[in-house]
């Protein structure tokens, strides 16, 4: 690592290659990514978890197909390249390495316990993979390879990254003081509903590449309006004057994550009262979506046919930068564990 990084805070996050990105990644990480690699601050450490994508695998093909999209898209969001490593997980090997190791600092009841593991063994019953199981290890291997000050994640992965700071202060503890305790900057992050109806106790699900309720940043114009159309509204809101309840509607839902507070107070008032009909409420919103999203779209148009030259030399910079990263780590961790190099 040279000098000028090496003073900097680290800031890290990964997505996984399950499918293609969707405005909820744009507004939730990837616009936050490319904000703070501008910072000369920080120094952003961005990857493609392809590793903790096999936990769920269906097809292999699709690695291939997404993690090169995913990499482009990163470029094309403006993360400013000369302060960032964009990686492959799996170019990295001595992810899995340093996964090892701090598996046998973890309790095992804090893997069975989490959320997200129940919820994944429930989904595939047939295949409860020990993958499943140690998927948060392996994210604390890559957040305190590369020692990571700021995690940015949303929610759902709150848990999983207050697995990697207890890993790390049991390390530190244990062994002597190595990593920082990593900060997960919530705050600053956004979650992004989905086009769907609420569950039966009102709450709105997340915008998730396996849920089907996306817009994806690879749709056409055409096909991001046509999804808007389609997206149900209030149920009880069947013609435009009739009053609408803004807090069971997916599209206010979305009006929420995207459009100025006025904006979204104007909406509100106009649909509670009838004012407003849902098919010029989605015109709206779907002008800004395509705002926000104009420059992202053009410069992704712009970079595809050079993809390939692209997608290769960042993942090829990004390895060289992350594994030596890692490979600090693990000469430090390796010795404090009692591990020889014979
Ligand atoms: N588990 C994260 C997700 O599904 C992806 C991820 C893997 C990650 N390793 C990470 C995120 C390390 C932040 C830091 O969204």
């Amino acid at each position: 690592m040279n000098q000028e990084v090496a003073e900097k805070q680290i800031v890290l996050s990964g997505i996984r290659a399950t499918g293609q990105l969707h405005l909820g990644n744009y507004l939730g990480a990837l616009s936050r990514f490319a904000e703070m690699s501008r910072n000369p601050a920080y120094f952003g450490m961005f990857f493609v978890a392809d590793y903790h994508t096999l936990t769920t695998l269906q097809e292999a093909r699709l690695i291939k197909y997404h993690l090169p999209n995913i990499v482009l898209d990163y470029v094309a969001a403006g993360i400013d390249l000369s302060n960032t490593a964009i990686y492959a997980q799996s170019s990295v090997p001595q992810v899995t390495e340093l996964t090892w190791l701090l598996s046998c600092l973890t309790p095992v009841g804090e893997l069975t316990g989490q959320a997200s593991f129940k919820q994944k063994s429930k989904q595939q019953p047939d295949l409860i993979n020990a993958g499943l199981l140690i998927y948060p290890v392996l994210m604390a291997a890559d957040i305190l390879g590369v020692c990571a000050n700021f995690v940015p994640v949303g929610k759902d992965q709150q848990a999983h990254l207050e697995l990697a700071a207890l890993v790390a202060r049991k390390f530190n503890h244990q062994f002597g003081e190595y990593f920082p305790i990593p900060d997960a900057l919530t705050g600053e992050m956004i979650t992004v509903p989905g086009l769907s109806v609420p569950d039966t106790e009102g709450r709105f699900s997340k915008m998730g590449k396996s849920d089907k309720n996306t817009i994806n940043l690879s749709d056409t114009p055409d096909e991001q309006s046509a999804k808007i159309r389609a997206c149900p509204t209030d149920p009880q809101k069947v013609r435009k004057n009739d009053p609408g309840r803004p807090e069971v509607c997916p599209i206010f839902q979305l009006h929420k994550a995207i459009t100025s507070a006025e904006d979204i107070q104007e909406i509100q008032t106009a649909c509670l009262s009838g004012q407003l009909g849902c098919l010029e409420c989605k015109a709206r919103l779907n002008d800004h979506i395509s705002t926000t999203i104009a420059n992202f779209r053009a410069r992704r148009q712009g970079l595809e046919p050079y993809k390939a030259q692209i997608v290769g030399d960042t993942l090829a910079a990004g390895k060289s930068v992350a594994a030596g990263m890692f490979r600090t780590t693990l000469e430090v961790v390796r010795d404090k564990m009692g591990l020889v190099r014979y």
